[in-house]
């Protein structure tokens, strides 16, 4: 491995100093929160989440927290797949968006429940009134480990993938002349930390054209070994591609770069929350995420999970006390300066939330609300699906393109006619419609909305 790594410390950190001025200088934010202010998994879905977020408050707070009473959680009347449609009606009462509102950008930013919003609120209060919550590292790590079969002492919290792509990107160390290789599908808060690196440091990129329309894992595997070579440092590429929701081959080319000495770097917005992930299976260098994606956390909950040779190696973008002790592995990078920690209490609740409903119940639903959109626009003439067809790997987005219309067009249509956000994929020239469902739509809706394309043509 040719990372100017020193040994043993890696890529330009010397081995932690025996003390160090900054050690143990904490902010409020690295301390655990008081037991109060834990979330009761059991208690978010029973509906008394604001109530119960808000009754951790003193009295006179409670009264002023303003959280709506959520109503009580049905309970699934079958396995994951057959709870039936009360059951779903039930969970999107859990959410704020309008009955009228058909949301299907969850790619972009997902929703956050109530008890999300709540856990938030909260904690702003709390901060408001001079009480440092404090934020949960160890159970939030512990969670996420076991959502995401992952070590959780490897986890940092960027604020988002885009964050956690450049704590990669910068912390590396690359040279000029370097070459990182990525593809046509990368979206910006994955691609441009390797730009800059580019424009400033003389890295070279090169870009793999991945199939269009989207083929199998072989064809994929096929093309981007075929654009590795001696002078590749760095492989970055999407878990799941953001344009048409193509599920990459990434653990077998991970353990393809670790053949080469080569560092593998997935950009997961997507996964968590939307499929099953074992980060442990992939086993890439880095793996960067934002749970405020599909995991329906707040704005910035991003995630990066480090492979554990790397937690002691990697270059921490930005420094504060203890960025150098090197006993806290992945831990140092959390170690920015004063944190919204009401970011990590809404984290918390959305993963108690998740958990809750169950992880399997959730995926196969995104997944049948997935196909039926996919299958009925297949069947719409003048509509050609982006997406892989479904006997290939593909997750949560169907993306496609209509005969004659161009797509902001289309989606300014549905916008109009029925309040349905959506998103265009109008990077690379591609102008394609991009739907994406999650737990909160209804059949109904998706029906609704591919009755509106049908007749807009
Ligand atoms: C594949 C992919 N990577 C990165 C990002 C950037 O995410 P964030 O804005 O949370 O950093 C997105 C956002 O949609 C994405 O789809």
């Amino acid at each position: 491995m040719k990372l100017r790594a020193p040994e043993p410390a890696g890529p330009g950190l010397r081995p932690a100093p025996a003390a160090s001025h900054t050690r143990g200088v904490h902010t409020s934010s690295h301390l655990p929160p008081p037991p109060e202010l834990r979330p009761s998994r059991r208690r978010f879905l029973r509906g008394v989440v604001g109530a119960a977020a808000a009754a951790a408050l003193p009295g006179v707070l409670r009264a002023r927290t303003g959280t709506a009473q959520a109503p009580p959680a049905p309970t699934p009347a079958g396995p994951a797949g057959q709870e039936g449609e009360a059951f779903w009606r039930g969970v999107r009462e859990r959410f704020l968006i309008p009955p009228d509102r058909i949301y299907l950008n969850v790619g972009t930013l997902g929703p956050q429940p109530r008890p999300v919003v709540d856990a938030v609120v909260a904690t702003v209060r709390r901060v408001a009134e001079t009480y440092p919550p404090g934020v949960a590292w160890d159970r939030i790590r512990t969670t996420l480990g076991r959502l995401l079969d992952a070590d959780p002492a490897g986890f940092a919290f960027p604020r988002n993938t885009t964050e956690g792509m450049s704590w990669v990107a910068q912390g590396l160390e690359l040279q000029p002349g370097d070459e990182v290789v990525t593809t046509d599908h990368e979206h910006i808060g994955g691609l441009c930390c390797w730009q800059l690196l580019a424009a400033r440091r003389g890295v070279r990129l090169r870009v793999v054209s991945l199939p269009d329309p989207a083929a199998g894992p072989e064809e994929t595997i096929r093309r981007v070994r075929a654009a590795l070579s001696p002078r590749t440092r760095v492989l970055s590429i999407s878990h799941v591609l953001f344009t048409n929701g193509a599920v990459m081959p990434v653990a077998e080319l991970a353990r393809e770069c670790r053949e080469r000495g080569i560092v593998s770097v997935v950009d997961g917005a997507h996964p968590p929350g939307l499929m099953p992930v074992s980060l442990r299976r992939i086993d890439a260098d880095f793996y960067a995420s934002s749970a405020h994606k599909w995991l329906l956390a707040p704005q910035g909950s991003g995630l990066l999970y480090i492979r554990e040779d790397w937690r002691t190696r990697l270059w921490p973008s930005v420094a504060s006390g203890d960025w150098d002790n090197l006993a806290l592995g992945a831990r140092r990078l959390d170690h920015v300066g004063t944190l919204d920690e009401s970011r990590f209490a809404g984290l918390e609740a959305a993963l108690a939330f998740h958990e809750e409903i169950g992880p399997e119940r959730v995926y196969a639903r995104i997944r049948s609300l997935r196909d039926r959109l996919a299958q009925q626009l297949v069947d719409l003439p003048g509509v050609r699906l982006v997406s892989p067809a479904r006997d290939l790997p593909v997750a949560g987005m169907v993306a496609f393109r209509v005969d004659g219309m161009d797509a902001l067009g289309l989606q300014q249509h549905l916008a109009r006619a029925a309040n349905v956000r959506s998103r265009v994929i109008g990077e690379y020239g591609y102008g394609w419609m991009r739907l994406a469902p999650h737990i909160y739509n209804a059949p109904e809706e998706l029906d609704r909305v591919v009755e509106l394309i049908a007749a807009a043509r």
